[in-house]
């Protein structure tokens, strides 16, 4: 591993400008006007898989934006491991939020800033260099095949079909995923679970037409205010759901792993802090750390109706809108809960609206089994390279394709991710810390040196 240290030294600053180039590509896979910049982006990461030597590289067309595959097979007798990762982004809206554009990444304090530097280009090129620096200095002891998309953030819906249909390619013994985070950069962690998602948009209609607010105002149901009252009641005052079975099949996690749980360093001082808010607000009964975790939400994520120009127009509005996300919990079933939600708010309408509720991309609840080989040899390589032992922890984010992974291909995920959760990711000012980035590829492969060792170990 001495060659692999000399090797990354001397390469470090090589391996940032290539991603910087790589993050100078607006891939935004939610706005079809960048549609040609998210081929772009992909035809970026297949030429650097081809350059470092990667084998049957591939751009693989879909109905929505390409997969980039490419793969390294030293034989049988050894294990596979499947990278996966995203190399598309979210929309960088509000752009006059930014400090610098979002798409001429720079770095300030240690950090690159840029949207995708963390979520999810900047994690997945650490796994690009790893690989480089394993191959070139011929430390390569598995087989790799790498799988990285281009729609993880409008849903991941080519990719299902894709694995379905190339189940025999994808075949491995683990997927290894960076994209999630660490609790810090001095506190290594491994995630170990991840919400699901049930997303919706709901639409309340009264009067055929926008009416004057002071000739109507008062006789007819205004749909805002309708639309703010009905989702008012789907929290009662102790913040719990009151969408009737909502809570039927969540998981009941034991007193000992909740205590384990809140054992996990975390300063709620701190966190409100650089929050800006004064108190955090939440389920009864459940701390901060169990209410971004174990419990489900329900979350508007946006809201719009009538006249929001500027001065005052006076308007009864004809309709009103709302999105609305709930992160699910081992073992709520999301069509289950969309169904649940949509006969729910349905009930609620009064008399005087029609409500219409159209469901968007959804996705499972995954937790992650901490007694495997897979998870050792992550826990080793971080244990490793942090000079600590990672803390296994739940992670309140989602990503749907890892429940779809287990049941297509049949294969669990290790989510060894290096950002922070004060990256921003989604939000202005997205970073990726250089420390983060270059401890990503120092770990990577320590992870397939135990794991390899830990295979041959268990076959004999
Ligand atoms: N990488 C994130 C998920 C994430 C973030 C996991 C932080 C753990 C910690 C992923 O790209 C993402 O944003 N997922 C979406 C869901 C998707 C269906 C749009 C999410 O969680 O909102
Ligand atoms: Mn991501
Ligand atoms: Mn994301």
């Amino acid at each position: 591993m001495d060659a692999l240290k000399k090797y990354h030294e001397e390469n470090s600053e090589r391996y940032l400008s290539e991603l910087l180039d790589w993050l100078r590509i607006p891939s935004i896979s939610a706005d079809q006007k960048y549609k040609g910049d998210v081929q772009k982006a992909a035809q970026y990461l297949s030429d650097r898989f081809a350059e470092i030597g990667m084998d049957r590289v591939e751009i693989y067309p879909t109905a929505g934006h390409p997969i980039v595959y490419a793969e390294k097979i030293l034989g049988k007798d050894v294990p596979t491991v499947l990278v996966y990762g995203h190399y598309d982004v979210q929309p960088p809206d509000p752009l006059e939020l930014w400090t610098s554009p979002p798409f001429e990444p720079v770095i300030r304090d240690e950090k690159i800033f840029a949207r995708g530097s963390c979520d999810d280009k900047g994690q997945v090129y650490m796994h690009v260099k790893a690989i480089e620096a394993m191959l070139r200095n011929g430390l390569l002891n598995c087989n790799i095949k790498c799988m990285i998309e281009g729609e993880e953030e409008v849903g991941s819906a080519s990719l299902e079909l894709f694995c379905e249909e190339y189940k025999s390619m994808l075949d491995c013994d683990v997927i290894l995923i960076s994209d999630t985070a660490l609790i810090s950069n001095s506190i290594p962690s491994i995630t170990t679970g991840l919400r699901g998602l049930s997303y919706v948009e709901v639409t309340v209609v009264g009067p055929n037409k926008d009416l004057h607010s002071g000739v109507y105002g008062g006789a007819v149901a205004n749909p805002v205010n309708v639309l703010c009252s009905m989702i008012d009641s789907l929290k009662d005052s102790n913040n719990h759901i009151t969408i009737p079975g909502f809570y039927d099949q969540v998981e009941l996690v034991s007193q000992e792993e909740r205590a384990a749980m809140n054992e996990a360093p975390f300063n709620e001082e701190i966190y409100k802090e650089e929050l800006g808010i004064q108190a955090v607000m939440g389920e009864s009964g459940y701390t901060t750390l169990e209410r971004t975790t174990i419990r489900p939400t329900l979350d508007v994520n946006g809201i719009w109706g009538g006249y929001i120009g500027e001065g005052a127009k006076t308007v009864l509005p004809s309709n009103a809108h709302a999105k609305i996300s709930m992160r699910l919990v081992p073992h709520q079933d999301p069509n289950e809960i969309t169904r649940l939600f949509t006969a729910h708010f349905k009930s609620i309408a009064p008399p005087g609206v029609k409500v219409a509720v159209q469901a968007h991309h959804g996705g499972y609840p995954v937790v992650i089994p901490v007694d495997s080989l897979e998870y050792k040899a992550a826990h080793q390589a971080m244990e490793v390279s942090f000079g600590k032992a990672p803390i296994p922890q739940r992670s309140g984010g989602s990503i749907p394709i890892v429940a779809l992974f287990e049941k297509v291909l049949g294969v669990k995920s290790i989510l060894m991710g290096f950002g922070l959760d004060s990256d921003d990711i989604h939000s202005p000012d997205e970073h990726f810390g250089l420390f983060n980035f270059y401890k990503g590829i120092e770990t990577i492969p320590y992870f397939y040196q135990f794991y390899a060792q830990m295979k041959k170990d268990a076959s004999v």
